[in-house]
């Protein structure tokens, strides 16, 4: 009711509350070149439009007289109960849209009970984006790259700040083709605000011949030597499991054998991604494999989503696919450029306020009552 009693006032939100216009908006606001790196996708972007078109084909059949008075977004993920179906994705150098950046967008996180993944490759050292949070849930992101003592060193950090669930990215041993990043010549990455977490490391540093702050392009050179591993296969996410003694999450998921293949290595969760469309050109959409996936391992693992999720009903929709809950992406992203931690803040509340509606106008009480009985496959 906020959103109508500040209109009382002559109030209107300072952002759009459709999310999908900020993208546009951002780019009036901040320019091509920030915009362009979180726009970015694989190839022509088949990938992401594939994301969209898929949750877009699949549509909700409301259900009416069911008592919707009383609701509850609230899910068990992980062992934990979550205040709703929804945590930020891991976004690297968040600095390029807000000086905000990560502390901005994890605050607000935490100010919703959303767990914020801090990226590997965010702009800010994982133990200040920590003490910005207090004791709010975070989660970190692991580009799990080719030296073991640095990916060690990661992961002690990480428990010794308090994040609590290790998301390990599967799908970027190696940046993929984005034209858009690659016409600007990877800008944001050159400006190396992506390496915090690996310059403030003692194991990375210990492999430099000079100080990080005496030879700068040397430890970009070494940041971008180990940054990811495409040599890695099953067997090594054993240590992984040896030396995280929380739940672990692979990200990157497209495959129900290989949604098999973690549920057998030991992992507790596994999200259903395609990077958003900027891996692999051409890829399957994220929503199309999440059944699969599901089908698969649903009763091993935790199911989670990512990949073109824009509004409550995409979140609604990949819920009823079998998924336990979502990541946003790029929408905070476009939050934080715009209006820093208070525009991450209107993305989640708008987009949960959304969820909350379609569920009941569609005669959901809880997440609980969606399974894939609620979607067809509408014709245009
Ligand atoms: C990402 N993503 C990502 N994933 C990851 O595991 N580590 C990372 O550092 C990043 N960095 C990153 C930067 C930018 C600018 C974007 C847009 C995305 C992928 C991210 O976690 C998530 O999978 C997608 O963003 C989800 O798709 P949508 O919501 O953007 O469509």
């Amino acid at each position: 009711y906020e959103i109508y009693l500040n209109g009382m006032n002559g109030t209107v939100p300072r952002l759009p509350t459709d999310l999908t216009r900020l993208e546009e908006l951002a780019e009036h606001r901040l320019g091509p070149g920030p915009v362009g790196y979180v726009a970015g996708s694989a190839g022509n972007g088949s990938t992401e439009r594939a994301n969209r078109a898929a949750l877009e084909r699949r549509r909700i059949v409301p259900r009416m007289l069911r008592d919707v008075e009383e609701r509850d977004l609230s899910v068990r993920v992980l062992g934990r109960t979550l205040p709703a179906p929804l945590a930020l994705a891991p976004v690297g150098v968040l600095s390029i849209m807000h000086p905000d950046a990560e502390c901005g967008a994890a605050r607000a996180a935490a100010a919703q009970g959303v767990p914020f993944i801090l990226s590997s490759a965010s702009s800010t050292p994982m133990e200040t984006v920590a003490e910005a949070m207090g004791d709010a849930e975070r989660w970190f992101q692991l580009y799990w790259g080719s030296d073991r003592e640095v990916t060690r060193s990661f992961l002690g950090r990480a428990r010794a700040a308090g994040f609590s669930v290790l998301v390990v990215t599967l799908d970027t041993p190696l940046l993929s083709w984005r034209p858009r990043d690659l016409d600007r010549a990877y800008l944001p990455f050159l400006h190396g605000v992506g390496t915090a977490n690996y310059f403030t490391d003692p194991a990375f540093r210990a492999g430099l011949d000079k100080p990080v702050e005496e030879d700068p392009n040397a430890a970009v050179l070494r940041f971008l030597g180990l940054f990811g591993d495409a040599a890695h296969t099953w067997p090594d996410l054993a240590f992984l499991r040896e030396h995280w003694e929380g739940p672990i999450v692979l990200k990157g998921i497209l495959h129900p054998d290989d949604a098999r293949a973690a549920a057998d290595a030991g992992m507790d969760g596994v999200v259903v991604s395609n990077h958003g469309g900027r891996q692999v050109a051409g890829s399957v959409a994220a929503a199309d494999a999440l059944p699969g996936v599901v089908g698969a391992v649903g009763d091993r693992l935790d199911v989670l989503f990512d990949s073109g999720i824009r509004t409550g009903d995409d979140i609604a929709k990949a819920l009823a696919l079998g998924a336990r809950a979502v990541l946003l992406g790029r929408p905070y992203a476009y939050g934080l450029g715009l209006d820093g931690q208070a525009g991450v803040e209107h993305v989640v509340r708008s987009v949960l306020a959304e969820l909350d509606l379609t569920l009941a106008l569609s005669g959901h009480a809880s997440p609980a009552t969606l399974d894939p009985s609620v979607l067809t496959e509408g014709s245009d």
